[in-house]
């Protein structure tokens, strides 16, 4: 981990919020790359979930909404964590992470620090309950202020719009509204890079359906199936994939059935996203906490009903970072027989910041710069292409590498002549002649695996 999060700093894919002010507890920004790597991942999704099926639409939600939808989601009332806190140090920790409070026993016995325990006393406090969602004031005058909450889950912005989608479309159910956008949690604990963070990017699939068993059951192990092959098929290692069904006391306070897609990370099995079985619980509370009838009509079959939603829920950050751990490697580099070795990140083309990346051999010979120049300005209309034409080839390759970058275009002498350049691969390190003519179709079929 601290390779792949020292990699990102000096790289500019992730770096710590508000730094030069010493930071800000469990807030990242995300530089050039990170935030190229983070809009790719967006796009995949978005293509997949929406524009490449006729049953889902999508839309963008308020972050701020009327405090009412969060009674009425249940979030005020039971987005709450039980806290036990050290007493000797006062901090806190989530009662369930047992590994971290664990260690930090561990800590404390390790620097021979301890409090004097009645018998029986724990060096833990009883649990306590603590709600995560960031409370914000609306208002100009001071005093006055109404609180309300950014929002814990990017859910209700899609659930409070059922009629306005449903009036507004010719959508019949089952059909799904997706979304894309910032949530966030008062974590008390935020840790491991981005992993667990205060603000962070969801992107959810609530996908309405008819409030029957065996079909909403039928929709469901389709979604949890289609979600984990896209993890997949973006090249995460199946070994490293698999699906985890939460116990029922484990169970959020809206869902029926909750499998989560994890990942095997450097500390341990992570979940990456939720797929859940929320029943009509968002329908019927925001029918009963707002008024308004939220219930479908079916012109076919004369019914009434409150449709029932399967959503998939994922993390923006978490998959980047997750995407991140997987690529990261460290190999021999056997290009040369020097025996040195070299970072690669082998993200999916169709992930990769960059597509590929165009060199001059040489940076002071002005007929290589010209054409190089060229040929990078033509391939930039169509893709996201790296320049570089600092240090030696060697050099170039090995930063590329350590980016992901899919392939390095080199203009040499040759290419004066003979209207063809070096194209190198990140991955098999093997290098070919292609005609500039034929380069957009080359990289075309190469990315789009
Ligand atoms: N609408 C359902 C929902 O929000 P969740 O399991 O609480 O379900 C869904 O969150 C996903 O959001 C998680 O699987 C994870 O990828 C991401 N997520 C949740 N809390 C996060 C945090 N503090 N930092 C980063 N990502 C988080």
């Amino acid at each position: 981990m601290e390779k792949i999060v020292s990699l990102c700093k000096r790289r500019g894919f992730i770096y710590p919020g508000s730094e030069i002010y010493g930071g800000l507890r469990g807030t990242w920004d995300y530089g050039p790359l990170g935030n190229e790597l983070k809009f790719n991942l967006k796009q995949e999704w978005w293509k997949t979930i929406v524009k490449e099926r006729e049953d889902v639409v999508g839309v963008s939600a308020s972050i701020l909404m009327n405090p009412k939808v969060w009674e009425a989601s249940g979030h005020t009332q039971n987005f709450v964590d039980p806290l036990v806190e050290c007493k000797i140090c006062h901090q806190r920790f989530k009662i369930d992470e047992k590994e971290q409070i664990k260690n930090h026993e561990e800590q404390h016995t390790k620097k021979k620090e301890k409090i004097d325990l009645r018998q029986g006393e724990t060096s833990w406090t009883e649990p306590k309950k603590f709600n995560i969602l960031v409370e914000t004031k609306l208002g100009v005058v001071e005093g006055e202020k109404d609180i309300t909450y950014l929002r814990g889950e990017i859910t209700q912005g899609v659930h409070v719009n059922f009629k306005n989608i449903l009036n507004s479309s010719r959508l019949k159910i089952p059909f799904g509204v997706a979304q894309i956008g910032k949530a966030f949690r008062n974590e008390i604990t935020p840790g491991n890079f981005t992993y667990r963070s205060i603000e962070f990017e969801q992107m959810e699939l609530q996908y309405y359906v008819r409030p029957d068993e065996k079909e909403s059951m039928k929709q469901y192990d389709f979604w949890k199936k289609t979600r984990m092959e896209w993890y997949k098929k973006l090249g995460i290692k199946k070994d490293r994939l698999r699906f985890r069904e939460h116990a029922k006391d484990e169970l959020a306070h809206y869902a029926r059935a909750a499998w989560d897609v994890e990942y095997k990370t450097p500390f341990g099995w992570k979940e990456c996203e939720g797929i859940h079985h929320r029943g009509d619980w968002d329908l019927s509370r925001h029918q009963q906490y707002s008024g308004q009838d939220m219930s479908y009509f079916d012109e076919e079959t004369k019914e009434k009903f409150i449709p029932w939603v399967i959503e998939t829920s994922g993390g923006v950050d978490r998959a980047t970072l997750f995407f991140l751990i997987d690529a990261y490697c460290e190999e021999k580099d056997s290009s040369t027989k020097l025996g040195t070795s070299r970072i690669v990140l082998k993200l999916h083309p169709k992930l990769a910041p960059y597509k590929a990346a165009v060199f001059p051999l040489l940076k002071n010979k002005p007929e290589l710069v010209e054409k190089a120049r060229k040929i990078y300005q033509e391939l930039k209309k169509n893709f996201e292409i790296a320049w570089d034409d600092r240090g030696n080839i060697g050099k170039r390759y090995f930063s590329q590498d350590e980016i992901g970058t899919p392939l390095c275009i080199t203009v040499d002498f040759d290419t004066l002549e003979k209207y063809d350049v070096t194209v190198r691969n990140r991955d098999t390190m093997k290098q070919k002649r292609i005609k500039i003519s034929e380069l957009k179709d080359y990289l075309n079929e190469k990315i789009n695996v």
